[in-house]
This record gives C-alpha cells, structure tokens and sequence, in this order.
C-alpha cells in the first residue's frame, strides 16, 4: 500500500458579492495515497493512464475574481468556480502510469489550490522546457496559453507573459516613439506592457496605487514616468502633464475611472487596448460603476478600442512557441525583469487573492506550495 500523506486544499465556501475576504475561502484537511488509484472513472473520450502531481507553485490572479460570484450573465469571460475547487499551478510528477511522464517531470496544467493532484487527463500536461528560468515563471510569465485552450477555451490562467505580448504588439501595433500609458503598472501583466514598450522603443509612463510602486517603476523596470492614481485625485490633469502631446496606445488593466480619463488623451488614431477592468471587478451592479463621459472622443480622434482575450493566441501553437522564445531570452539576457510577489504555504493563499483588490500585490502574486 502506498504511503498516505496531508492533502489541504483551498476551497471557495461562498459565492462572494462585492469584495472578497479571507473567510469566502478555507483551507481544508484532506489525505491522499501517493500512488496512482487503480480503475480511474476516466472522462469520456480521454485516455486511461493518470498522473499523480505535487504542487509546487499555484498562481493567484484578478481575473479569479469572475469565476467567485454566481453569474447567469456574459460580462465575465471564466466560468464560475464549483463551490470547493479553484487553479492552476506548476507542479512535480510523483507517480505516472502515463508513459509521456516520469516520477521528478515537471510540469505545468490546471488543478486545484490543493497539494496533491491525481491527473485524470494528462494531456493537459505540458512539461516545462526552460529549466534554466525559475520555475514559478510557468506561471505567469511562460506559462502555456494552449494547454488551457483544451481544458475550455473560456478558462485563461495567470498567462501574464502571453497576454501582455499579445495585447501590446498585436492590439496595439506599436511604433518607436510612441507614447504608451499603462494602468495597473506594477501588475503581473502592466509590468511586461511597460518593459516591452521600452523595447519597442517607446516612451512609457505607468498608474500605480502607492510611491513605493512608482519607484520599483522607475528604478526597477525602467518606466520613463508613473502616475499614483491615489495621490493625485484628478487623473485628467494627471495625465495632461506626462502626455503634454497625448498618448498614442492605452493599454487598459482597469477600466472604470482611469478609462475615462485616458480617452480625452488619446492623439488621432490611438489604439486603445482593453485588457481587463480589475476596478470593476467587485461592483455587484453595473450599475454602480463609472459613468463613461469621454467616449466621444473616440470619434473625433479615430482612436480603435479594442478588448482582447488570451485565449484567442490559444490555438497558435507558433505563436506561442515564438512568444516563448523572445521571453525567455529576455529573461536570461536581463532585457524583461519580473517581479514576483511569492507569499509561502497554501495557508496564505486566500490572504493573498484578497490582497489583489487591495493592491497590496508588488509584482506577479504566486503562492508556493513546496519547494521540492
Ligand atoms: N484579457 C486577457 O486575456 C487577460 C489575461 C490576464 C489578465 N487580464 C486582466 O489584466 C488585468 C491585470 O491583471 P494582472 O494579473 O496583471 O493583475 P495583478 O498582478 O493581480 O495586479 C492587480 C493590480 O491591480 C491594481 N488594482 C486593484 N484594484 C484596483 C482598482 N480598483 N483600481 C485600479 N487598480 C487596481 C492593484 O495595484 P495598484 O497598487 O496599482 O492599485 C493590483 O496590484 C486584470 O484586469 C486582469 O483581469 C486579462
């Protein structure tokens, strides 16, 4: 008999409205037999052999949000959660009656924040190439959009990397020169707009919730300028004085407020690139949310606003083998840095999904289950 080992998990007790806190979610107790269970139910048309994983690295993402509260509307792009499951991670195969899959493999999918996983599906697996770049980075900055594109095509993960590449160079289409605002600058995906804007050749100024941000901005990832949205009230005149010639890409991590304000800004034919609207994210009506006054100025300035989602790059395998390759090799050569906000033990997690909303979050959140 295989030994048995603790299995916690994280489980959503709730459906949340408004902000999430600590107590919608609870670490439960659970075992598990460090082996693969013999007769599987296997889903229908996916092969038999399992993988049993341990979890090294869960990620912890705004759009997690979405899938928190019950919805029957399409204004979130995920499903929601099945009260008691949640993630994604990078984790170590312990066992595997999958011959693709060896004991000590490392691999990236989708499980719950849970420490052991048996993978029913191991085609969902991808084994992670560059061992060279810290692991964790599988799960945000690398991580492999196509895997999930086969789990559903509605679920995206932390793919920070992927959507920030996307997003920028193909929503944007970016030229040197051009003057290039990002919001939520110091986030997994805002921090890689800003830095590839820079390679791009472009002058780039980032929103951030607190000076100690606007400095890792400056000094860290080199962001020519920073604006703290708290600190400075009215954003238009924020805005006005680091664009005194407009801006000519927005790429758009929050909505809302900061949205509105950017739009009188945009020069003629500015791209307007909508990310995501984590400022909107914990508003249980529409309703409530910003009043959009500015968008006349799409018209007059011709400006092309357009949301995107990750999950279009999902089949391309291609593209995402291109888009891993330039990342990777700015990683190793120093060109990107990324910052990681690591937070230990599956304990923290719910602390840590709840610190999102609140800013408390210096980089990519991830949560690290085991180091080993
Ligand atoms: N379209 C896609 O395919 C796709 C894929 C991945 C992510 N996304 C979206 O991209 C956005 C950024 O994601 P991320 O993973 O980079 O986020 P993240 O690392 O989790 O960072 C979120 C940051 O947003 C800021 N924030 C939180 N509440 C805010 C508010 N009310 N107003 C303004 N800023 C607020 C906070 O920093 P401050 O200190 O600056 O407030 C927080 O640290 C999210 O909207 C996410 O849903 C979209």
């Amino acid at each position: 008999m295989a030994e048995e080992v603790r299995n916690r998990k994280v489980v959503l007790k709730r459906y949340v409205t408004g902000y999430p806190t600590e107590d919608d979610m609870e670490v439960v107790d659970g075992t598990i037999h460090l082996a693969v269970p013999a007769g599987l139910a296997v889903p229908a048309g996916l092969t038999a052999p399992a993988v049993l994983v341990k979890n090294l690295y869960l990620s912890c993402d705004a759009w997690m949000r979405g899938r928190m509260s019950k919805r029957d509307d399409v204004t979130t792009v995920v499903n929601d959660f099945v009260l008691g499951e949640a993630s994604y991670f990078l984790s170590k195969v312990v066992e595997s009656t999958h011959t693709d899959y060896q004991a000590g493999d490392l691999v990236w999918g989708m499980v719950g924040w849970e420490e052991y996983t048996v993978i029913t599906h191991p085609s969902w697996l991808v084994k992670i190439q560059h061992t060279e770049l810290p692991l964790s980075y599988y799960t945000g900055v690398l991580a492999l959009e196509f895997v999930i594109s086969v789990v559903s095509p509605n679920d995206v993960a932390g793919m920070s990397g992927l959507t920030a590449y996307a997003g920028f160079f193909d929503v944007c289409k970016p030229k040197p020169g051009e003057a290039v605002f990002v919001s939520a600058a110091s986030g997994a995906v805002g921090q890689l707009v800003g830095q590839l804007a820079k390679l791009a050749g472009c002058h780039v100024v980032g929103s951030v919730g607190s000076d100690d941000k606007a400095l890792l901005l400056k000094d860290k990832l080199g962001f020519d300028d920073t604006i703290n949205y708290k600190s400075e009230p009215d954003l238009g005149a924020s805005l006005r004085l680091r664009f005194p010639d407009g801006i000519d890409v927005y790429f758009d991590n929050v909505g809302g407020e900061t949205l509105d304000a950017a739009l009188p800004q945009m020069r003629l034919r500015g791209r307007v690139a909508v990310c995501g609207m984590v400022s909107q994210y914990n508003l249980d009506d529409p309703g409530e949310g910003v009043r959009m006054r500015n968008l006349p100025w799409l018209v007059t300035r011709r400006v092309r606003m357009e949301g995107f989602n990750v999950a279009d790059y999902l089949a391309d395998e291609e593209y995402y083998r291109r888009f891993e390759e330039a990342m990777a090799g700015y990683l190793r050569d120093g060109r990107v840095t990324y910052l990681e906000d690591v937070v230990e033990g599956l304990e923290s997690a719910p602390a840590a999904l709840v610190g999102i909303f609140r800013g408390r979050n210096v980089g990519r959140q991830l949560i690290v289950v085991s180091r080993e």
